[in-house]
């Protein structure tokens, strides 16, 4: 497979890239990403640029680049990662959550179609290359809150809260159109909250194993019983891949762990894991619209593709401490901006942008 990562300097995209070649080294990988703030280089700095990686700067957007990406590449499976990402994010700038996830997506499918369908000109074939995939990476947040009972089905109905959730399932919707009308061969999946190494420090998890080591203020947003259902990163990516070899064409496929959390449960391991204290915690103005609790029924991904989690959430969380507290170089440079120098540095000479 020549399988086109966007948003592969992301943190999921990027740990994406690493499992692959840890498990699945054979297939070629050409990651296309926009370097936005999120976007950081350093995070894959253990992936060598060779025949079976290659790395350009674009933005999804451009559909001129992506045109010359899939000829150039021969390009056989796309797997989604970029978008904007954070939900705190959204509420400031809801147009750039539009554009990026919804028009992005829409040049991706439409970049495929051209270059996989049998005949483009006829809008009534529905011929494919053979072997072809587009998977499009959404979140279970599309589904919107849950009280206390229920778990997200892949046949829940999309009610999503935030313009982060809204602009995804927006996408979603775009991508299912694409499989109904022009029978683009496709999944959808819709992953839980991921966790793991090299996740940019704006989220919960980094944000607070930062704090707690700096012995800064932990801000908890309203009274942190908010629920969320945890999965470690790699757990992710090998449902990615599961539903990238053996998904059923046109198919949702919800991925998640079972490990649900409050935030204040998730914030009291943080701290007692680095012996921190209990007074950094500071209740904060909560999130507008903010979701109360989010659960996945993972039943269709485990009984129809055989997917399993292989992290306990205690095993992952703490290997996941352990790395930020071994890699404060990269947080270090994350929080200073000085990973935004690295693509000048490392890829400007020799890479094209
Ligand atoms: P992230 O914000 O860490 O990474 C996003 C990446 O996309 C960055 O490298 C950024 O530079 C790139 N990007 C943004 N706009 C772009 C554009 N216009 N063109 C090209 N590249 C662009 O996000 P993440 O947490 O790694 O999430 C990746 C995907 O997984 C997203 O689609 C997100 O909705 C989805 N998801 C995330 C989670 C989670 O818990 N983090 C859970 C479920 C689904
Ligand atoms: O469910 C999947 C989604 O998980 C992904 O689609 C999103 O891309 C990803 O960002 C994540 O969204 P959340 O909003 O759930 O994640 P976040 O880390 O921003 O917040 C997790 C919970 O912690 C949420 O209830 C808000 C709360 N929180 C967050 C921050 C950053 C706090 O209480 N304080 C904080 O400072």
């Amino acid at each position: 497979m020549n399988i086109l990562v966007t948003g592969g300097a992301g943190f999921i995209g990027s740990n994406f890239i690493r499992w692959m070649k840890q498990h699945a080294p054979e297939h070629r990988i050409i990651n296309v990403d926009a370097l936005t703030y999120a976007g950081n280089l350093e995070s894959l700095r253990d992936i060598p640029q060779d025949a079976s990686y290659v790395f350009i700067r674009a933005d999804i957007r451009d559909r001129a680049k992506l045109d010359e990406v899939f000829s150039q590449h021969d390009i056989t499976h796309v797997v989604n990662f970029a978008a904007e990402s954070h939900v705190d994010r959204s509420i400031v700038d809801p147009e750039l959550f539009l554009t990026t996830n919804v028009l992005g997506t829409q040049a991706l499918l439409d970049t495929a179609k051209l270059h996989w369908k049998s005949n483009p000109e006829d809008k009534y074939s529905r011929e494919y290359r053979a072997g072809v995939k587009f998977l499009q990476v959404s979140t279970d947040e599309v589904y919107g809150a849950l009280g206390r009972e229920g778990l997200f089905s892949e046949t829940s109905p999309l009610m999503p809260n935030s313009p982060y959730s809204a602009a995804k399932a927006s996408a979603d919707l775009v991508c299912r159109s694409y499989f109904e009308t022009f029978g683009l061969p496709l999944n959808i999946t819709r992953c839980s909250n991921n966790y793991g190494p090299y996740q940019f420090p704006e989220k919960l998890i980094p944000l607070m194993i930062h704090n707690c080591m700096e012995e800064k203020p932990l801000p908890v947003y309203g009274d942190g019983m908010q629920i969320r259902d945890w999965l470690h990163v790699f757990d992710h990516c090998s449902a990615i891949f599961a539903v990238l070899i053996r998904g059923e064409m046109g198919e949702v496929y919800n991925i998640g762990g079972n490990n649900e959390r409050t935030n204040l449960e998730i914030i009291r391991q943080i701290i007692h894991s680095l012996g921190a204290s209990e007074e950094l915690i500071h209740f904060v103005k909560d999130r507008p619209g903010h979701d109360r609790r989010y659960a996945i029924d993972n039943s269709k991904i485990t009984t129809r593709l055989g997917w399993t989690p292989s992290y306990t959430f205690e095993q992952g969380i703490s290997e996941t401490i352990r790395w930020y507290q071994d890699n404060e170089e990269w947080m270090e440079h994350v929080l200073s901006g000085a990973y935004t120098e690295y693509y000048a540095r490392m890829y400007a000479p020799s890479f094209r942008e």
